[in-house]
């Protein structure tokens, strides 16, 4: 019997390797919805509300509404082993080392809270700890007391108070929950892609989302956003952005935040996050940084533009613009994506376990032929 010829593809750029009704990417449009609904209809509802559709594919009732905010604030309170394991870790460890070391440390609790299957109680239990650990690092980096949050309050308003010590405004609040509503979900990204694979080999939830936060980390994934506000604080003013983009483009540099795997015209999270920042920068650095990070933008496209190709700013070119003016510094960007994208990260996870099987690609062996070494010299 004749085998089928391997189908060979090193990124698997193109490849559908499974279903998802969780979210659909558009790329050739540039469209982004979660369980249905446009990104753009999704920004302005409450940011719980939005992470039980994204987990379960319907709107919370009344009562899970409840319940899940006070679960989310009481499992955002690390508690004292979870603080002194905290203390173990090196105070400038970054913060997405530090959150994937820590994550498969956690000890979920026995007791059961919000009637969801048992995996989205782990899930939302580690993601609300995910969110107490960005901000205890943050102060014990600051040598500053770790914050508790407030029962009453909203998630991002407790977040944002427990990193800063001070209430956030409403403004920024909502700047927040709308930045990270957007890149709470996209299918197949590489870090999601990471946690199926570990998932597939029915690893527990904890080991999953471990492994896709290590795959986030990476500058051309979601590193690119630290990475591309510091290039912008790199070139510094905007008159210093078309050289900038010359130099790279001649030295084959990639510049950061530009370009993405499925969009072939502007990521529909950019469009939002663009007029937000401008917004938000207010400040003189602010409006430095942005204007340094538009002139980036266009001096691409005109690059770009020369050689008949079109390259557009992604997700996290304009998100560090609003994430800088919320006053968080760049090496915390992406574990702030973490913080968000987990989310994503347990839908997948619960919607894979339904039927799920190994995932195991073949490679090809270019190495020496088998027997064909002399072992003698051993
Ligand atoms: N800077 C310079 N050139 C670029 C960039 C960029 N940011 N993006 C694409 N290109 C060029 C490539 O060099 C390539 O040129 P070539 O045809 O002469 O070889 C061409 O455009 C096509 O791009 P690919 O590399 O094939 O695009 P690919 O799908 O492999 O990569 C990626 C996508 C990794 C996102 C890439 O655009 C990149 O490295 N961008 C910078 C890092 C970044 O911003 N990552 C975040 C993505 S969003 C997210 O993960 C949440």
């Amino acid at each position: 019997m004749s085998e089928s010829a391997p189908i060979r593809s090193d990124d698997l750029d193109g490849v559908i390797v499974g279903e998802t009704a969780i979210s659909d990417v558009q790329g050739q449009t540039g469209l982004l919805s979660y369980r249905g609904f446009a990104i753009t209809e999704l920004v302005d509802v409450p940011y719980l509300h939005v992470v039980w559709m994204v987990l379960f594919g319907e709107w919370p009732d009344e009562q899970q509404k409840s319940k899940l905010k006070q679960f989310m604030v009481r499992h955002t309170k690390l508690n004292h082993a979870e603080i002194d394991l905290l203390q173990q870790v090196g105070r400038d460890l970054h913060p997405m080392l530090m959150l994937q070391g820590m994550v498969p440390l956690l000890q979920i609790p026995d007791d059961r809270m919000l009637g969801v299957d048992d995996d989205a109680e782990h899930g939302l239990f580690i993601a609300a700890k995910i969110t107490g650990l960005i901000a205890a690092h943050y102060r014990l980096s600051q040598s500053k007391v770790i914050m508790t949050p407030v029962p009453g309050k909203l998630f991002h308003e407790n977040f944002l108070q427990m990193f800063h010590g001070t209430l956030p405004t409403p403004e920024q609040r909502h700047m927040l929950d709308a930045a990270q509503i957007l890149q709470m979900e996209h299918s197949f990204n590489a870090g999601t892609f990471a946690g199926r694979v570990c998932a597939s080999t029915l690893a527990p939830i904890q080991s999953s989302i471990s492994a896709s936060i290590g795959t986030l980390f990476g500058k051309l994934h979601g590193g690119a956003d630290q990475a591309a506000l510091e290039m912008a604080m790199e070139i510094g003013s905007p008159d210093k952005a078309d050289a900038y983009v010359k130099e790279c483009l001649a030295n084959k540099v990639k510049i950061m935040g530009m370009g993405h795997r499925e969009y072939k015209t502007v990521d529909p999270r950019a469009k939002i996050l663009k007029p937000m920042a401008v917004e938000l920068c207010q400040d003189e650095e602010s409006k430095r940084l942005l204007a340094t990070l538009i002139a980036v933008e266009e001096a691409c496209q005109r690059e770009f533009g020369a050689k008949g190709k079109e390259i557009w700013a992604n997700v996290e070119f304009y998100k560090g613009a609003v994430f800088h003016s919320l006053g968080i510094p760049t090496h915390f960007f992406t574990a702030m994506f973490a913080m968000a994208r987990v989310y994503g990260y347990v839908a997948h996870y619960l919607e894979f376990k339904k039927n799920s099987r190994l995932i195991r690609p073949r490679a090809e062996y270019v190495g020496h032929p088998a027997g064909s070494r002399d072992r003698t010299a051993a």
